[in-house]
């Protein structure tokens, strides 16, 4: 399996002073950066777009940037955050009407590209796409807000991803995101999960560092 990433969402840290945010977690040593981006269309509410990311790429920030995009359509907003610098970009195949096309759009970007699944949606999107993909990203909450509890029924899922993924022996990142916390990582880790994302449970403590190092402490064991 690949090295594990901790990847901070970006959805809980403070926009007012967001730049900074992103430094310090980048320093306290996240590996990636997850940006949320809500059209309050796809998902019922409303976030950043790609001038935040392009102005965090202006600031300096040289990690990788994970675009998780909860918009529908999607087109447009992948060719905009290629324009902006994004590393990955991860879309839902429900808000994409021609799917290949969408991923391909995004390898010829020069980005690295995923699909997103909800936590009630089946992975059979994923089985003729897999040459297109860099990333699986399962939602183990409903996409919308931070702050949400772990559905544990992702756990399952994961380890049906982990089978898919090791079947066809590509290079493919296996993410999770939503209510992932220091407590509940390790067997989130154990179920196939390479890249985890953690919103409120690194932005809502005071030490940065300390939750991070943790959370690497439980999925090294
Ligand atoms: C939810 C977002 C998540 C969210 C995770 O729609 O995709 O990235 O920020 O937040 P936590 O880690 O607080 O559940
Ligand atoms: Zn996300």
């Amino acid at each position: 399996m690949a090295d594990p990433l901790i990847a901070p969402s970006i959805l809980s840290a403070d926009f007012a002073r967001l730049g900074e945010e992103v430094v310090n977690v980048l320093e306290a040593g996240a590996d990636i950066v997850h940006f949320d981006v809500m059209d309050n269309h796809y998902v019922p509410n409303l976030t950043i777009g790609p001038m935040v990311c392009s102005a965090l790429r202006k600031h300096g920030v040289t990690a990788p940037i994970d675009v998780h995009l909860m918009v529908k359509p999607v087109d447009a907003m992948i060719a905009s955050f290629i324009e902006a610098g994004a590393t990955y970009i991860t879309f839902h195949p429900e808000a994409s009407e021609h799917i290949d096309r969408s991923l391909q759009l995004i390898r010829d970007g020069g980005c690295k590209a995923g699909l997103v699944f909800n936590p009630a949606s089946p992975l059979h999107y994923m089985d003729y796409v897999m040459d297109k993909l860099d990333m699986v990203l399962l939602m183990s909450v409903n996409p919308g807000f931070g702050g949400q509890a772990f559905i544990p029924a992702t756990l399952n899922k994961l380890r049906e991803a982990r089978a898919k993924i090791d079947a066809s022996g590509l290079p493919i990142r296996l993410e999770i995101d939503g209510g992932v916390k220091v407590d509940n990582i390790r067997e989130i880790a154990a179920a196939g999960a390479d890249t985890f994302v953690a919103g409120s449970a690194i932005f809502n403590t005071d030490d940065y560092a300390a939750t991070i190092a943790k959370m690497r402490d439980q999925i090294a064991l």
